[in-house]
């Protein structure tokens, strides 16, 4: 089959190459002439493990390409993805639709022969209806048909997760365009993932809910994590109590310093927003967009405590930048609340990332980057883990505790046993857990 997708950010250039492993003919389109310049050079605008590798390979076996040229991929395709960005609004937080419209205008005058149109960027309820209204009015002879395709991919984890989905979900008016898409997800069908084959409304509302379930899944465990504090509980037992009960499943319920990323607080937000616009107020995600804001900020005041009160004219030393690990994804990353708040009581912060100081750089002022773990902390009155990367999973704590002013460990991912952490004479606070009963 012939694919178009447009926009080859994040979502466009994983599953374009996907698409392209699976044998379809690909290729994928983007208006930032340095973004096709970087990728047809092999250079990924991105950082995701195994990318690389997978766009090199389909390109050579010729069945994947770039280009800044909308008309000539649309022309001919059998399924043109729209792939570009939604963001937040500014001011009412609802997705910026701007980018699909203007897509689905381009692939009205570009389409020949009978073409499936698919959003798969996360677009509110009812934004399939407007994307068929205006190629249906910017082309009335067109043989076009509308469908809903939303992904479900994790960053760091993405091409996995298109190889081996859960399920894939189609959302389609008619049964021409599902057949093509039952089509293009055929290869899959050797993985046995399940296709759901709904409405479009209903497909486009699936991907909310989805998020918005595992955002609420988070922020519930976060909140008892605070409780375990108080009550001398420790969370990761709770968690892991209540998840073997197979209703409520084991994943997801890692406390935290609250969710982050380019999709959970922007599809909560564009989720509140649409049910407040049909008067059916979700008041329990409404919740928890609150919720996960104010504990960002309280991480901070956290690491404040653990610092006897003040941090001012101390150096903090925090490991872990991007909102999780494997990404250099900055958006709406914890970090960035914590170091403020650090910074507004007077901290003075040195950071290590694996990958994401160049996308944090912009973001931040007056922070000083060390090029690893060590030398980050050393020299530091506090050492806080923000995002749980495998580099810091092993680290030396005798050889932190000698290179640290003063051996306290804030593990806002519980990655150290607070016993361990004691053992080796570090004063020890994680989330839901006191060091007594660690
Ligand atoms: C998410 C969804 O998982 C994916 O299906 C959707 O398509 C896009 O949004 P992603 O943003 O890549 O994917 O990250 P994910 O791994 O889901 O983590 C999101 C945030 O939740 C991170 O900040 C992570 O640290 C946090 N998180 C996740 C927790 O704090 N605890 C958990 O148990 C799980």
């Amino acid at each position: 089959m012939r694919i178009a997708m447009i926009g080859s950010g994040y979502v466009g250039l994983v599953s374009g190459a996907c698409f392209a492993d699976f044998g379809h003919d690909v290729v994928c389109v983007d208006n930032d002439p340095k973004k096709i310049e970087a990728l047809e050079a092999g250079r990924m605008p991105i950082y995701e493990p195994g990318l690389e590798a997978l766009v090199a390979d389909n390109v050579r076996q010729k069945r994947l390409s770039f280009t800044t040229d909308l008309k000539p991929a649309v022309a001919g395709a059998d399924a043109v993805f729209i792939a570009v960005g939604t963001p937040s609004r500014r001011g009412d937080g609802f997705a910026d639709l701007s980018y699909v419209y203007a897509a689905a205008r381009e692939i009205a005058q570009a389409v020949t022969g009978y073409t499936v149109v698919v959003t798969k960027s996360t677009v509110p309820v009812g934004t399939g209806d407007e994307v068929e209204r205006i190629i249906r009015e910017a082309r009335p002879d067109a043989e076009v048909g509308v469908a809903s395709n939303p992904e479900f991919l994790r960053e760091g984890a993405a091409i996995g997760d298109f190889k081996r989905p859960d399920r894939i979900v189609i959302g389609a008016e008619d049964e021409r365009a599902a057949a093509v898409m039952q089509e293009v997800y055929r290869p899959l069908y050797l993985n046995a993932a399940p296709i759901i084959v709904t409405g479009r409304r209903t497909a486009e509302l699936t991907k909310y809910a989805a998020n918005a379930f595992l955002a609420t899944k988070i922020t519930f465990i976060n909140e008892i994590a605070d409780l375990c504090e108080r009550v001398g509980a420790n969370v990761q037992e709770v968690a892991r109590g209540i998840g073997l009960d197979n209703r409520i499943g084991s994943k997801f319920l890692h406390a935290g310093p609250g969710y982050g990323g380019s999709c959970f607080p922007k599809d909560t937000l564009a989720l509140v927003k649409t049910a407040q616009d049909y008067a059916t107020p979700i008041r329990i995600v409404e919740t928890v967009v609150s919720v996960n804001d104010q504990r960002k900020r309280a991480m901070a005041r956290k690491v404040v405590a653990a610092a006897g009160g003040s941090v001012r004219g101390k150096t903090v030393a925090l490991l872990g930048l991007t909102f999780k690990p494997d990404t250099d994804d900055m958006r709406d990353a914890p970090s960035l609340s914590i170091i403020a708040g650090l910074q507004d009581g007077g901290a003075k912060v040195v950071a290590y990332d694996p990958e994401g100081i160049e996308q944090a750089r912009p973001l931040l002022e007056g922070v000083t980057y060390a090029d690893d773990a060590y030398s980050c902390a050393s020299g530091a009155d506090i050492l806080v883990i923000v995002t749980e990367w495998s580099a810091f999973r092993a680290l030396d704590l005798p050889r932190l505790k000698t290179l640290m002013n003063a051996p306290v460990l804030v593990d806002l991912r519980n990655v150290y046993s607070p016993t361990d952490a004691v053992k080796h004479g570090f004063q020890y606070v994680g989330i839901g857990t006191t060091p007594s009963n660690g």
